[in-house]
């Protein structure tokens, strides 16, 4: 699974020096470049940037990890989660990693991969490669199936999206990380463009969908 164009990245050097930045940075004791940009705490110096109103969701990467990663298919090895993110990050995570739950420790750790590649240090279980661009990576995948999650796409029933042939293929679905608007990237021609469903879900619930579906094909393997 790739979370893609996720809005998760460090507070924008442009906003470094406003007051709302300023202060959340002291409350934490933190650096302010080094923080996570997060549209709870920075909304009005977030006015400034482009495209402020979609960016800043650290939450939306951690519901749709803890939600990808907790799954039985996950449980049983067949899921491995990738998040790409609005500045081309590519961060990898171990399949055997046991996510932190509470949000701003996730932050936390997120802040330490950002200022170090790894972590932890010891044993790296998240990893961070930076320019890595979307469609390159996914191409470098060699996926058998390419799955484009999109609202708008022709609509497919969950429950028929998968084949029991696909355990045995390697099977990659491109889910937005974004809270509004649409992908920047254009879907590459190999992918099935697919809707779940008439209106908008969030990243999670659709993450939720593939997993459970996903994992029904081992149920009886
Ligand atoms: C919250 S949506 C992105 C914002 C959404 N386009 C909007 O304008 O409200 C997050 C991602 O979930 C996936 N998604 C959302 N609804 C979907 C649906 N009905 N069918 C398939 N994928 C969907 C898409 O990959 C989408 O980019």
């Amino acid at each position: 699974l790739v979370l893609a164009e996720s809005e998760l990245e460090t507070v924008p050097r442009e906003i470094t020096g406003h007051r709302q930045v300023v202060a959340s940075a002291r409350r934490s004791g933190k650096n302010a470049s080094r923080m996570i940009l997060d549209a709870s705490q920075h909304h009005a110096a977030m006015r400034r940037l482009p495209d402020g109103a979609r960016r800043g969701r650290p939450d939306l990467v951690h519901l749709f990890l803890l939600t990808a990663m907790e799954s039985r298919a996950a449980k049983r090895g067949q899921v491995r989660v990738a998040v790409h993110t609005r500045n081309d990050d590519w961060i990898e995570i171990d399949p055997t990693t046991r996510l932190i739950r509470n949000y701003v420790r996730f932050c936390g750790l997120i802040e330490k991969l950002f200022e170090t590649g790894a972590v932890p240090a010891e044993t790296p279980l998240l990893t961070r490669t930076a320019k890595r661009p979307l469609l390159p990576a996914l191409d470098a995948m060699e996926a058998d199936r390419l799955i484009w999650l999109d609202e708008t796409a022709p609509r497919r029933r969950p429950a028929e999206l998968f084949a029991k042939d696909d355990l045995d293929r390697h099977v990659v679905a491109v889910i937005g990380g974004f809270p509004h608007g649409q992908f920047q990237t254009g879907a590459p021609k190999t992918a099935e463009r697919v809707s779940l469903w008439a209106e908008t879900l969030p990243t999670w619930t659709v993450a939720a969908e593939l997993t459970v579906h996903y994992g029904a094909l081992g149920d009886d393997a």
